[in-house]
């Protein structure tokens, strides 16, 4: 039996993840900031629930040790944990720049850097990151978040070769638009209402992007199904899409010129 653990398991892609990895028969170390507040995860047979908040470096390293001593080993890592902070990046305070990066970014490393002892002393390991297409390509509005994902897709293009020497792997999931509380709790939206200049184009955008996520949006089953895919799969493949409206931009992106792609984001958001 193989074993993933998952951050960030609280809900959305997370929790839909520990769901279908337990489905298929594999142990899941579901962990989440506030473990004592589960009350289903912790029913199913081969899922420990244990506390981890990227942002506490002890936290990571505890669960790690806990998912060995139970299962007593770790195949996969899914460094899911993440939210998007939305808003003109004049209004972002220090705080909120830094936070984004904390937990997207620094989270990410966190996790990785304190898995990577047992996945040496395996000599095996597959490390699955969640980017997303704005990873790939970037709206308006929302810097920080596509810093914080192009800055994984970075780190994660890079790790690959660098680990596939210890045979581990690594591999990014780029999901489009998903229906999870990422527009909910998992939005932070920034304004600073002396940044008046800004209100009407922020609250434009802002409509549109809650538009395409109530018409253009995929279950966190497919992602969980397309992580799935990326943890069994044998091949080298680095990056798994997951959405129609993922692939549509992956698309646009690779068949336009740098001016042609940026035109067609400007006039979706005039
Ligand atoms: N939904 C989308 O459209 C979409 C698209 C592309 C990529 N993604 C990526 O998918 C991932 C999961 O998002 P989601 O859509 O499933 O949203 P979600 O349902 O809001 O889940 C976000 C999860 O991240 C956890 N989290 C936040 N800060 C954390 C921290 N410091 N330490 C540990 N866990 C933390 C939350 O835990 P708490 O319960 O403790 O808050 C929650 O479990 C994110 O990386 C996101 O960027 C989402």
């Amino acid at each position: 039996m193989k074993t993933i653990l998952i951050t960030g398991a609280s809900s959305g892609i997370g929790r839909a993840t520990a769901n279908y990895f337990s489905e298929r028969g594999w142990n899941v170390v579901a962990t989440m900031r506030s473990p004592e507040k589960e009350t289903e995860l912790n029913r199913l047979d081969c899922v420990l629930v244990t506390k981890l908040d990227v942002e506490r470096k002890a936290t990571i390293q505890d669960a790690i040790t806990k998912g060995i001593e139970h299962f007593g080993k770790i195949d996969v890592l899914l460094n899911n944990a993440g939210y998007a902070a939305f808003g003109p990046f004049e209004a972002a305070t220090d705080v909120q720049v830094k936070k984004q990066f904390d937990v997207n970014v620094f989270g990410v490393m966190n996790s990785t850097k304190a898995i990577l002892p047992h996945f040496r002393t395996n000599k095996a390991g597959m490390i699955i990151n969640l980017s997303s297409i704005g990873g790939r390509v970037a709206f308006p509005l929302i810097s920080l978040y596509h810093a914080s994902k192009w800055a994984i897709e970075g780190f994660s293009e890079s790790l690959y070769y660098e680990l596939a020497t210890q045979n581990i792997k690594v591999k990014v999931i780029e999901p489009g638009n998903i229906a999870t509380d990422f527009t909910g709790r998992s939005l932070e939206l920034i304004m600073d209402e002396s940044l008046e200049v800004y209100k009407t184009y922020h609250e434009k955008v802002l409509q549109k992007q809650m538009e395409s996520f109530q018409t253009n949006v995929s279950t966190p089953e497919l992602v969980a199904k397309v992580i799935y895919e990326a943890a069994i799969d044998q091949t080298e493949r680095f990056r798994y899409l997951a959405g129609e409206d993922a692939k549509f931009l992956e698309n646009k992106r690779k068949e336009s010129s740098d001016d042609e792609f940026m035109k067609f984001i400007t006039s979706n958001f005039r």
